[in-house]
């Protein structure tokens, strides 16, 4: 296997990101990951499903889980048809929408297949929500031409980008790590008592 890694040189959003990959993609679909989404699965990896139905139907491929409605200025917001237990025809993508102005509470989480013409997409749309590039908007912009798909995922995952999902990350991998479980247990335990006592 063969590793490139590219800089972002500007902090300009994650649709310049993915455009900052363009030079090593050329002409080829494509997977993007966001590390600080983290997911865990008993079976089959979300990046395994998402290419199930991608070998199935083509187009793009997106991850998608139910966000509280309080949350959706975090996330990419989708609205579409389900077409399957959960798949979804995706038809409209807000990037982040506040709530109330959501159009359904199913959030874009950080796995993507995608088609490569995403980045004449990426190059055409203006900076969106923050003033940055978003991928959201080029997904948006590309489903007149290309069917973008949804699938709800099914599994563990955390947010990291959010700070108590990442406290949550941590204690939830410490507490079941082989090593170093039981002693962070009798830690965590010893810190409640204290607490109680205080
Ligand atoms: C990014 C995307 C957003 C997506 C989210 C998933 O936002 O722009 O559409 O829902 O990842 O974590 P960010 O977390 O970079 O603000």
């Amino acid at each position: 296997m063969s590793c490139v890694t590219l800089r972002q040189p500007h902090a300009s959003g994650l649709g310049d990101a993915v455009l900052c990959a363009e030079s090593v993609i050329h002409d080829e679909p494509f997977a993007v990951l966001l590390a600080d989404d983290l997911l865990r699965t008993e079976g089959r990896g979300c990046l395994e499903q998402l290419l199930r139905v991608y070998a199935d139907k083509g187009g793009a491929v997106l991850a998608l889980a139910e966000v509280a409605s309080a949350v959706t200025e975090r996330y990419g917001i989708i609205a579409g048809t389900r077409t399957g237990d959960d798949l979804w025809s995706i038809e409209r993508l807000v990037e982040k929408p506040p709530p109330g102005e959501a159009p359904s509470r199913l959030g874009v989480i950080g796995r993507y297949v995608l088609q490569p013409d995403i980045f004449e997409h990426l190059k055409r749309i203006p900076p969106g929500a923050g003033g940055e590039l978003q991928l959201t908007d080029a997904i948006a912009s590309q489903i007149s031409s290309q069917a973008v798909h949804g699938l709800v995922y099914r599994g563990r995952r955390y947010d990291c980008g959010d700070k108590l999902g990442y406290l949550c990350a941590n204690v939830e991998y410490a507490l079941e790590h082989p090593e170093l479980g039981d002693d962070f247990r009798a830690y965590l335990a010893h810190l409640n008592v204290r607490k109680r006592r205080a």
